[in-house]
Parts: structure tokens; C-alpha cells; sequence
């Protein structure tokens, strides 16, 4: 049995319906307030816990064999902090999954985390990745790159499909793989059913690297439209992206994440979802939400 934190967002949603649809018993702590009747109806069990409190997280993990994790603290705010949630809650969970007996451990972390980052929730995944390789339990650390749902769909898809023009960050000219969720989940699926993920950190990216002026070209193909582009500052507000995140958006400014992960996907059988394939599929699905009058 999978004990899955996390399955209220939208990889932990996906991970959970993939799992159940093979047939793997999924166990979802969820919270109190949190939107889990979807994940009932797809057949897993609700327990009621919390990361920031450790005695619900032991009785969580009571008859789990795998534990899986994508909770995190951005956008919740509150006392759900990067400290309270992703360095003490994971740190709680990876302990009372050994303590538990639970024979391996899933944990989401992303892509480049480092100690030595800006930002304070790299460094809390950086930190986590850390305790959970020094913990005993059999890992995967699941690596992924920037989502293509969070940051193209969010940055660029909204506004264009809306008809609006793109704010971005910066000249837009470095280059990044972005990942579909999608894709994500696949390999957090691997990393239940499939031994050649035990004890290995998973650097996961789609298998494009483009730049945020690529992204655009690539909405104007699938829109059949010119977009208007408008640059700022890193720091400077950008419609539809939350305060929370914007030095994480300002962040990819100053790097490129153009790595190749082919023969990782090819390794475990994923095929990697192009960004013109999502973008596609993505305008199709805006387009069929837009009311007609
Ligand atoms: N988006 C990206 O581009 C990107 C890139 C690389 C890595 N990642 C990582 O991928 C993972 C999944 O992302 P996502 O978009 O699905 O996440 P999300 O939408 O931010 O969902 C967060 C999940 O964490 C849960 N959570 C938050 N605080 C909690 C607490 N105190 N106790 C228990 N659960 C708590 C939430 O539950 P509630 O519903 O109850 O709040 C929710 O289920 C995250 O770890 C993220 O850091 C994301």
C-alpha cells in the first residue's frame, strides 16, 4: 500500500489515479478542509493528517510499504511556511515512515536543489534530498524541472489564449526543458513499480529546452496568431503569477536547465511529452472552457 502526501495538488492528484488505475492501493493524508472527495471516488483511503503534526503522520504510515510525497508550502501561506512544511514536515514523514518499517520512499524534490539557492524552498528540497539519502530507507528522489502547467501555461497560455499580451521576465533567452505533469507522475509511478528507481535521484525534464520567447512561437502556431510580448524586470509583477513565485520565475533568468533526459525516459519507458503536443492540447482544452454567446 502507497501512503501519498500531497494527493490534493495536481501531480499528487495524477500520481494517485495513475496508481489506482494499476491497481496499487493508495492511502491519501489529506487535511482537514482540503478538497479530497475526487480522490475518495477514485478508490483511495483518507486519513486525516498533517505534515506539521508528527503523531498523524506515525499512524499514516502504520502498514504502508512505499511513501510517497509532492506536498509543499508554496501558495498556502499561513503557518504552512518552507521551514514548517518542507524542512520540519518532510523531515517528520521520512522519520515515521522508518520508524514505521516502510520500505521505500518517494520524495518530490526539484530539479537543481541546492543549499547554496536564493530561494528558500530549493534549499528546503536540497535539505530534505539530504535526510532522506541519510535516513536508511530505500529513495527515489524525483528531480523534475519547471512544469509546463505552473510556468508556460500559466506565464504564456493564459493571457494568449485570452487574447492578451505576455509579460516576461527579463530577455526570455535561456533555455529550459520543461516538464508536463503528466510526465512527472509517470516516473513517480516507476518509482513504485520499478526496482531500477531504488536509491536513485531522477533529474526529470521534457525533451525540448526552449526559451520563454519559444514558448510564444509556439502559442502562435497553435493560435494561428501574433501574441504581443512585454518584458520587465526580474522582481516586476506578471499577470496570473502569484507573488509567492515570482522570484522563482525571476530565478529562471539566470539559468539554463537544457538538460538531456531521453535516455532516462527511454530507460523506464516514459515517453516525454514535446511542448508543441502540450501546448496544443492545452489550447483545446482553454478553448472549450471560453463560453460562447
Ligand atoms: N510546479 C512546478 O513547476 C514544480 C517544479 C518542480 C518541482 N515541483 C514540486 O512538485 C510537487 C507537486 O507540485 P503540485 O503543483 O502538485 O503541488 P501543490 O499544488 O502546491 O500542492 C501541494 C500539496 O501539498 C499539500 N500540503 C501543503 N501543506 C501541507 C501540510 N502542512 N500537510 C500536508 N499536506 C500539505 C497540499 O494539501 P492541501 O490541499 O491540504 O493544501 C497539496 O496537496 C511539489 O513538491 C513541488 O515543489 C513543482
Amino acid at each position: 500500500m502507497v501512503l501519498l502526501v500531497g494527493g490534493t495538488g495536481p501531480l499528487g492528484g495524477r500520481i494517485a489515479r495513475e496508481l489506482l488505475s494499476r491497481g496499487v492501493k493508495v492511502r491519501a493524508l489529506c487535511r482537514a478542509g482540503s478538497g479530497h472527495a475526487m480522490l475518495r471516488r477514485m478508490g483511495a483511503e483518507i486519513v486525516m493528517g498533517d505534515l506539521k503534526d508528527r503523531a498523524s503522520l506515525s499512524s499514516a504510515c502504520a502498514g504502508a510499504d512505499i511513501v510517497i510525497t509532492t506536498a509543499n508550502s508554496v501558495r498556502r501561506g499561513g503557518d504552512d511556511t518552507v521551514e514548517a512544511v518542507d524542512v520540519n514536515g518532510t523531515r517528520a514523514l521520512i522519520d515515521s515512515a522508518r520508524e514505521a518499517g516502510v520500505d521505500r520512499f518517494v520524495y518530490t524534490s526539484v530539479w537543481g536543489a541546492s543549499m547554496e539557492s536564493p530561494i528558500a524552498l530549493v534549499r528546503a528540497k536540497a535539505e530534505s534530498e539530504a535526510h532522506l539519502k541519510a535516513s536508511g530507507l530505500t529513495w527515489t528522489v524525483l528531480a523534475p524541472n519547471a512544469f509546463m502547467e505552473s510556468w508556460p501555461g500559466v506565464v504564456v497560455g493564459a493571457p494568449a489564449v485570452a487574447g492578451r499580451e505576455v509579460v516576461i521576465v527579463g530577455e526570455g533567452r535561456r533555455r529550459h526543458a520543461f516538464v508536463a505533469e503528466h510526465d512527472v507522475a509517470q516516473f513517480a509511478v516507476a518509482a513504485v513499480t520499478n526496482d531500477a528507481a531504488r536509491d536513485r535521484h531522477l533529474a526529470i525534464g521534457g525533451p525540448d529546452a526552449v526559451t520563454w520567447l519559444d514558448v510564444v512561437r509556439t502559442y502562435e502556431e497553435a493560435l494561428s496568431r501574433p501574441i504581443p510580448v512585454r518584458h520587465v524586470a526580474p522582481g516586476e509583477a506578471v499577470p496570473g503569477v502569484p507573488p509567492e513565485v515570482l522570484p522563482l520565475l525571476a530565478a529562471y533568468d539566470t539559468f539554463d536547465s537544457d538538460f538531456d533526459t531521453r535516455a532516462l525516459a527511454t530507460e523506464f519507458g516514459i515517453a516525454s511529452t514535446p511542448l508543441a503536443a502540450w501546448v496544443r492540447a492545452s489550447v483545446a482544452t482553454m478553448r472549450s472552457r471560453v463560453p460562447r454567446v
